[in-house]
C-alpha cells in the first residue's frame, strides 16, 4: 500500500508510542485521524507540530470504553477523509495487578479497553474494508502476550486475547484485508518504574537495552507498505518473549 496519502485511524495517537507513530505517518504523507482520550493538550500539540510533516492530521477524541458511542466513533472517523485505509489499534492500559488482589473492576478495566474496543471497532471498519476490498488492520499488542508477566496477568490475558484475535480476524478478512499485530517489548517503562523494575525489565531482554519509539513505528511504516503478510506476529522486542 503506498503511504504517501494514506488514510489512517490510529487509537491513543497523542503520547509515547502512539505519538511516535503518528509523528512517522504524517512524515510518510499519510492522512492521520489521531484518536485520543484525556491527553488533549498534547494532541493539539501535535497538531501544531503536524504543519512541520507533509502528512495531515485530524483529531477525534473518545473514551473506547464507553461502547455505546463506539460505532458512532468509528462513524466518525471513517468520514474524516471519506474512507480509511489502516486501522491501528495501540491504545491500551497497563497497570500491576499483583496476583490475589486482582478485583473484577481491573480485569474489566483491561479486557473493555484492550480487547472488547479493539474488537468492536475492528468489526465496524473491517466490514467497510472488505467491501472497499482493500484496508489493513495493525494492533499494538506486547512481548506479554506470550511470555505472560507475573504479577500482571489480566494485562497479558488480554493482549494474548488481542493476539487470538488478530489471527481470527486475518481469516475472517480475508483475502483483501490483511490484519498483523506488532508485539513490542520494553519500549517507553511507565513513568511509576522505580530504577528496580526498570533494571529488571532490562535483564529480561536478550539485547540488554530498551527499544526506541522508532522501533515500533518503524515496524508500523514496514506493515503498510507490505501487501503480503497477513496473520503475523512481529516480536519487536528485544528477545524479551525468548528470555
Ligand atoms: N511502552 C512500551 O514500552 C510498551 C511495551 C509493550 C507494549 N506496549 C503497547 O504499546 C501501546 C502503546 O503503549 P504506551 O506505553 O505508549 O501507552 P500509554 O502511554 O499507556 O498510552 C495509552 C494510550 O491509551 C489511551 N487510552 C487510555 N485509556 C483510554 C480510554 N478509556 N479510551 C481511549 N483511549 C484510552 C491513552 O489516551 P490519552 O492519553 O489521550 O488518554 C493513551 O494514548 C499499548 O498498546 C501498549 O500495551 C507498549
Amino acid at each position: 500500500m503506498e503511504l504517501n496519502n494514506c488514510r489512517v485511524l490510529i487509537t491513543g495517537g497523542a503520547v509515547r508510542l502512539g505519538r511516535n507513530i503518528t509523528q512517522a505517518l504524517l512524515a510518510a504523507g499519510c492522512r492521520v485521524c489521531c484518536h485520543y482520550h484525556k491527553s488533549r493538550d498534547a494532541a493539539l500539540l501535535l497538531q501544531q507540530e503536524s504543519i512541520n510533516y507533509s502528512g495531515q492530521l485530524h483529531l477525534l477524541r473518545a473514551d473506547l470504553t464507553d461502547f455505546e458511542s463506539l460505532n458512532t466513533f468509528a462513524a466518525e472517523a471513517w468520514q474524516v477523509y471519506n474512507g480509511l485505509d489502516v486501522l491501528i489499534h495501540n491504545a491500551a492500559i497497563f497497570f500491576k495487578t499483583p496476583f490475589g488482589q486482582v478485583s473484577e473492576e481491573d480485569w474489566d478495566k483491561f479486557h473493555s479497553l484492550n480487547l472488547k474496543s479493539s474488537f468492536f471497532l475492528s468489526q465496524f471498519i473491517g466490514q467497510k474494508f472488505v467491501t472497499q476490498k482493500s484496508g489493513k488492520i495493525i494492533h499494538i499488542g506486547d512481548a506479554g502476550a506470550k511470555v505472560q508477566f507475573p504479577g500482571y496477568l489480566p494485562y497479558s490475558i488480554s493482549k494474548a486475547g488481542l493476539t487470538a484475535m488478530n489471527r481470527g480476524l486475518a481469516k475472517t478478512l480475508a483475502p483483501h484485508v490483511q490484519v498483523n499485530i506488532i508485539q513490542p517489548g520494553p519500549v517507553l517503562l511507565p513513568e511509576y518504574y522505580d530504577e528496580q523494575a526498570a533494571r529488571r525489565s532490562i535483564e529480561h531482554t536478550l539485547l540488554k537495552r530498551t527499544g526506541q519509539p522508532e522501533d515500533i513505528s518503524g515496524a508500523v511504516i514496514f506493515l503498510i507498505g507490505n501487501d503480503y503478510m497477513t496473520g503475523s506476529e512481529i516480536a519487536v522486542d528485544g528477545g524479551r518473549s525468548l528470555y
